[in-house]
């Protein structure tokens, strides 16, 4: 299949935002062939930085990363390998990891639960545990999850100081994750420490249930809505009265380079954990979700389960994003009409016309937060 590309790449004035930090530097990326590691690659790309890729594979068919033919180099690797993370640090000198690869499927843990504990807490000792040996590396950013937090099915939203935990066995896996990186900042890379005994500053980062074009993973509600509609079939709902916090996948991504970008600066105080979720009105129920997407695509058709059996998710989950607005001055950019409008436009695009939509989305995403004055657009 023949794909178009939108958007306006090369854009020179992309390299200046978040004060020009990326151009020129080298930035590894664990996961860069998944969804959100895709759209990363992409703007770290547009950003002037030499993008290095660390993968385990190419996890769907087809494959936003792929279809973005990004130009950065890619290394096909494991995490849970120690040696070639570690060569592939040694050999690339990353300025700065962001570390997304994981098994980030709720149901799939349930299924396959020493895979995904292995790799989502091993898999982040090793990089955090390479960067120590290394040396040289000037920032880490572990990307975990709002499942992170020990779920309190509590109304509010969970701020960074309530606790990890987790019942099934990603969201184990994710607050171990934060709390394995929380005793590296501690113990080796502690912020007080910071220029005389390490150069190294890590932060890790909460995000809660992301969409966006490009989306394939299997077990997903958005990815799940759309193929089936592609194939013109029904989906199945299950879980309708679940709420969670629907965010475009570029609101993390900004607020992952915004924390990159002030700890490349060197500044110790952001060496820390931070929620980046969305506006309060955007945790929605899913039986709304699938009314919203159905309003830009008219083919989508649906039956809502009603299966006990379900394995257990978290139903009420919100995150309380306070502190990154007032210390690091970031806010969400698209509130979730936008968000379904974006994600639902891309996949009829993409299915009907064959059009690629992740660059104009891109830009027009950058377009809207330099409106709305947002520090990462506007320095
Ligand atoms: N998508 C979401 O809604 C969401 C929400 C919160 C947190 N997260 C987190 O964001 C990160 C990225 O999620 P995603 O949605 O892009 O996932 P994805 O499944 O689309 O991509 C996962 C990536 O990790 C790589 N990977 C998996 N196992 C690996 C291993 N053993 N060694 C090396 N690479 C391996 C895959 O090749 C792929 O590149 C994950 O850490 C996930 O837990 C995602």
């Amino acid at each position: 299949m023949e794909i178009k590309v939108f958007g306006k790449p090369g854009n020179d004035q992309m390299k200046n935002l978040y004060g020009a930090i990326y151009k020129g530097k080298k930035v590894l990326i664990t996961g860069h062939t998944g969804f959100k590691g895709s759209w990363l690659s992409l703007w770290l790309s547009k950003l002037g930085a030499e993008v290095i890729g660390y993968s385990i594979n190419i996890p769907s068919s087809p494959n936003h990363f792929e279809l973005l033919d990004i130009k950065m180099k890619s290394v096909s690797g494991d995490v849970l390998d120690k040696q070639k993370l570690l060569e592939t640090i040694a050999t690339h000198k990353p300025d700065i990891v962001f570390h997304m690869a994981a098994q980030p499927i709720v149901r799939l843990s349930y299924q396959e639960p020493v895979r995904t504990l292995e790799t989502n807490i091993i898999g982040t000792l090793n990089v955090l545990e390479s960067c120590r040996q290394i040396k040289g590396v000037k920032a880490i950013v572990i990307i975990t999850s709002d499942k992170c937090y020990r779920n309190q099915e509590i109304m509010w939203g969970y701020r960074e100081t309530d606790p990890m935990g987790g019942d099934d066995p990603y969201s184990a896996s994710k607050g171990c994750a934060d709390l394995i990186a929380s005793s590296y900042r501690q113990s080796f890379f502690n912020p007080n420490s910071y220029g005389t005994k390490h150069k190294t500053l890590i932060g890790t980062v909460r995000a809660g249930n992301v969409i966006g074009g490009g989306d394939w993973a299997k077990d997903r509600l958005i990815p799940d809505i759309m193929k089936a509609t592609n194939l013109g079939k029904e989906v199945t709902i299950r879980n309708p009265y679940a709420t969670r916090p629907w965010q475009h996948v570029l609101e993390p991504l900004s607020g992952y380079l915004h924390l990159g970008w002030k700890l490349l600066e060197g500044k110790k105080e952001f060496s820390d954990s931070w929620n980046f979720g969305p506006n309060d009105n955007s945790s929605i129920a899913v039986g709304k979700v699938i009314e919203k997407v159905k309003s830009y695509w008219k083919n989508v058709r649906y039956e809502i389960q009603k299966d006990a059996a379900n394995p257990h998710e978290a139903n009420l989950l919100k995150l309380d994003s306070t502190k990154a607005h007032t210390k690091l001055g970031w806010y969400a950019v698209w509130n979730s009409e936008k968000t379904f409008e974006k994600t639902t436009i891309w996949y009829k695009k993409y299915y009907t016309s064959k059009k690629l939509l992740t660059r104009k989305d891109l830009t027009d995403y950058i377009r809207e937060a330099k409106n709305l004055k947002i520090e990462w657009a506007t320095t």
